[in-house]
């Protein structure tokens, strides 16, 4: 029996279970293959104790709607960032990667598939580079990897914000309030603009675009006065920044890494409407890890799993280095090297901004 080990790491991402699933069927038609889940991303091997999960076609069944990972994932770590605790408290970081590539070795694993985002792939790639025959399989809701057109989890994490927007554009209209609704995405804008143009808004913050308060104070006013409309819906990401500021996130720390995460984007954006002169009513929403959890929309399950049967057959193919793609309605595979650190961002003179400007949307510019 030969042995391909499948690690889930970084953030969770609706259609994680549906790529597992497809490897796994996918494993099961070659026979003489055997498909290992590591628990808790790679600490499943780290650890001193092994802790791995045959994965056969019963232990995936039916799992292809369900959110999360059903084999667990970490955003610490890693082999090459071991957390050992020292005697007073504080922990060093060691790499480990060479007692992985032994125990793998150990456990008779041929190939390993790493599902994860932009820093998963680094990892990926360094591994790679020590010879271990390692693929990528890419996610992230906040859709931001310029290797492939769309990673799984984002269409997902657009809905579930869409569904947002709808409902505080009638809890705004009967209050005559302002609403501002603040997005997952890091430091890319996707998940703002997409949710922000399906819903309608009428204010959409992305950090692609520094806004000017004044400006954003303009359309607010704008929509009160000559639209007639008491009321606005704000879309704003995480990552967003003021004219001349930085995102919250680069002056409290990297978004995502610690134990402790505070938004603030969106309070940060109310309280500057106030001291610009805005009266009305004010309240924020933060959709936070709702984006994230729950059951994966049709597009992403099928992009997930067409991911997951791609990656197995790269596997047969010793496509190692490489990582799965998707592209102009093909999945593909691209070396790693090149995907890794190349982060798409939303462009502000693109096609989609100037759509959603033609329909009224301001963005503070
Ligand atoms: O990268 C995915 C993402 O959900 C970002 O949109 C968000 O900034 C971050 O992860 C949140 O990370 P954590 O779950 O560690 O708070």
């Amino acid at each position: 029996m030969k042995r391909v080990l499948v690690a889930t790491g970084g953030g969770d991402c609706p259609g994680l279970n549906a790529v597992i699933r497809a490897i796994v069927y996918r494993a099961s038609i070659e026979k003489d293959w055997e498909v290992l889940g590591s628990i808790q991303s790679f600490d499943g091997i780290l650890k001193d104790e092994t802790e791995v999960k045959v994965l056969d076609k019963d232990a995936v069944r039916g799992i292809h709607y369900r959110g999360g990972t059903i084999i667990g994932t970490t955003t610490k770590g890693g082999p090459f960032a071991w957390p050992v605790k020292k005697e007073d408290g504080s922990y060093e970081f060691e790499d480990r990667s060479d007692y992985m590539m032994d125990k793998l070795k150990e456990l008779g694993v041929e190939a390993v598939i790493s599902i994860g985002g932009d820093g998963s792939q680094r990892i990926s790639q360094k591994l790679y580079e020590k010879g271990m025959n390692i693929i990528g399989v890419p996610k992230t809701i906040d859709n931001d990897l310029k290797a492939t057109d769309f990673t799984f989890g984002f269409q997902t994490a657009v809905e579930v914000a869409t569904d947002a927007v709808d409902k505080l554009n009638t809890t705004a209209a009967s209050h005559n309030r302002i609403l501002i609704l603040e997005v997952m995405g890091r430091d890319a804008g996707w998940i703002a603009l997409n949710s922000a143009l399906a819903g309608g808004a009428e204010v959409c913050i992305i950090p692609e675009i520094p806004y000017d308060i004044n400006k954003v104070v303009e359309r607010i006013r704008r929509r009160y006065d000559k639209d007639g409309r008491g009321f606005a819906n704000i879309v704003i990401a995480e990552g967003a920044k003021p004219l001349g500021g930085s995102a919250l996130a680069e002056e409290y720390g990297e978004i995502g890494n610690e134990n402790l995460k505070l938004s603030g984007a969106a309070d940060r954006l109310a309280r500057e409407l106030k001291a610009a002169g805005i009266t009305a009513d004010i309240r924020t929403t933060v959709l936070g890890h709702i984006q994230r959890g729950g059951i994966p929309c049709a597009f992403d399950r099928n992009l997930a799993t067409s991911f997951g049967v791609k990656a197995f057959e790269m596997v047969l193919e010793k496509q190692y280095g490489q990582m799965v793609a998707y592209r102009n309605f093909e999945v593909i595979s691209v070396p790693l090297e090149e995907a890794i650190g190349s982060q798409k961002l939303v462009e502000p003179d693109s096609q989609m901004i100037h759509t959603a400007k033609g329909v009224g949307i301001a963005f503070g510019d």
